[in-house]
């Protein structure tokens, strides 16, 4: 079974957080959950065995006023005895410098390839040079380290650039070892994890797959699993590994709701051909423009189209003879979810209990970043281990205001598509998290040649985040936002083209 990741990075809105748990993973071949500090709280209520955290980067000033904050609780935990060792990197070092009574000034600023120089010896900077290369983007500095804190490397303009407290176990670098401008970091973060926090490697793709893939045999033993199959991410790795093991025992297929964007099905086809195995793709167009054609308000199509789909998936297992349902359930989901504490903040579809079925998550230790990865690792191409994520009630909660007919979903379908097309062709399409188009139903006033038009819009939602549970809109180069309003607009369903750059919270990254 895989289990909980001995590392917990607090998300402290920093540019590179996500390659800290890169560098982990790649170079020191650990584990770790990257998290805001709340959903950190309630993770390190169940995860007493943690045992390194680390805080990263941010934007912002250890002054401004709503500076971000680590849970206070990470300065008390203690494992075995001792404190878990805390390492803060850039921000994290200067919010620790501040908490500790230290001094904090916009000084000594450095923007680009620098350089430090240890002044002692210490585990942290073990088989590093004495002086060395390292990135560093800060306007503040750290000018004293704060209470038991002692300086143990200085920076080329003269400041503080990395500190100790030892009793606390608490260590701080200004730089960024995170970055790959950074000569010796990953030595510096694979000193940390390993030599200081005594972490054992975790993470190793086949055997990560592998003991999912053993734990799913042990739980059904001979029986069958029908495994409903969307072509993201997280499925499409769930049924490669478990069509592997399991062979004529898994029958796994997808639901065409009318929900799914404009090539989608061929996509998924094309998918489960590569996977092979029994796969079969249900058409219940009917069914859920009956149950959804009347609702406005986004939960009730929420819930509608959860029990549509959770009465193909009872009558899929029972043609098929399965109690097993694998779902794709990862660890932010189960924090969200309010499974692990905290309140329900959204309904997945997918996020149901259907008596009489067993309901498996093998995949509830594991955060997307690393199922991207471990798709990769068993071959799957890229289109699917990069995959925007998609939700499952898809173009029915893309049609705001309005219930969701077939017409205005072809409408949110072709709009989807030419915006996605767009941002490619301009190279953006990357650098977005997800990218929300939706389709507003209220009619708004404009003219069309000499006459007068009464029409909807078209909503463009660019998302950037890195775990989805909070994030900002990724504002697009001005090109970009003429392209998609021309070519958008000349549909006579869509009259005018929004753009929503709200971060979340408080707005969700889906419209309803
Ligand atoms: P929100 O809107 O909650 O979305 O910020 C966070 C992420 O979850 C996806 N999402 C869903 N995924 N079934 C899914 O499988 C759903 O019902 C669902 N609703 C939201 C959303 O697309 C985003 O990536």
């Amino acid at each position: 079974m895989t289990s909980e990741p001995q590392v917990l990075i607090i998300e402290l809105g920093g540019q590179l957080t996500q390659n800290i748990g890169r560098v982990l993973r790649e170079s020191s071949k650990i584990r770790s959950a990257i998290l805001d500090p709340k959903k950190a709280e309630v993770w390190l209520k169940k995860n007493q065995e943690v045992k390194a955290i680390i805080l990263s980067g941010s934007g912002q000033s250890v002054t401004d006023e709503d500076a971000p904050k680590p849970p206070q609780s990470i300065f008390g935990l203690k494992r075995k005895g001792r404190h878990v060792p805390i390492l803060g990197i850039c921000y994290g070092m200067q919010y620790l410098a501040h908490r500790f009574g230290g001094r904090v000034e916009k000084a000594k600023e450095e923007y680009g390839k620098s350089g430090i120089t240890s002044t002692s010896p210490t585990l942290l900077f073990h088989q590093t040079p004495q002086t060395q290369t390292v990135w560093a983007s800060h306007g503040d500095s750290v000018i004293t380290a704060g209470r038991g804190f002692k300086p143990i490397a200085q920076t080329s303009s003269g400041g503080v650039g990395a500190m100790v407290n030892l009793d606390l176990n608490i260590w701080a670098v200004q730089f960024h070892p995170e970055a790959t401008q950074s000569e010796y970091g990953p030595a510096i973060l694979s000193n940390f994890v390993k030599k200081i926090a005594d972490c054992e490697e975790d993470w190793e793709p086949s055997n990560i797959t592998e003991s999912i893939q053993q734990e799913v045999l042990d739980q059904v033993g001979d029986g069958k699993v029908v495994l409903p199959f969307s072509g993201g991410v997280d499925s499409s790795y769930t049924a490669r590994i478990l069509s592997a093991v399991l062979g004529a025992r898994l029958r796994y297929f997808t639901i065409d709701a009318n929900q799914l964007r404009e090539g989608e099905v061929a996509e998924i086809e094309t998918t489960a051909r590569f996977i092979g195995g029994d796969w079969r793709i249900i058409s219940a167009h009917e069914e859920f423009a009956s149950a959804l054609s009347s609702l406005t308000y986004g939960p009730d199509k929420r819930l509608a189209f959860q029990q549509e789909y959770g009465k193909i998936l009872i009558s899929e297992a029972l043609g098929f003879g399965a109690t097993y349902i694998p779902q794709g359930t990862l660890a932010p989901d189960l924090i969200e979810s309010g499974r692990t504490g905290g309140q329900q903040i959204v309904r997945h579809h997918n996020d149901l209990e259907l008596e009489g079925f067993a309901m498996l998550h093998p995949l509830r230790h594991l955060f997307k970043y690393e199922v991207r990865e471990l798709a990769k690792s068993v071959g799957l191409p890229e289109s699917v281990h990069s995959r925007q994520p998609f939700p499952g009630p898809g173009l029915y909660i893309r049609v705001v205001g309005a219930p969701a007919t077939p017409e205005r979903i072809a409408v949110v379908r072709w709009a989807d598509a030419r915006a996605a097309e767009i941002t490619k062709r301009h190279g953006i399409y990357k650098e977005i998290s997800q990218l929300v188009v939706g389709y507003v139903a209220t009619k708004t006033s404009g003219v069309r040649g000499d006459s007068p038009a009464y029409a909807g819009s078209a909503l463009i939602r660019p998302f950037k985040t890195t775990d989805f549970m909070t994030g900002e809109g990724l504002y697009l180069p001005e090109p970009v936002v003429r392209e998609i309003s021309s070519v958008l607009s000349k549909r006579s369903e869509i009259l005018r083209v929004w753009f929503d750059f709200t971060s979340k919270p408080p707005a969700r990254t889906e419209l309803e």
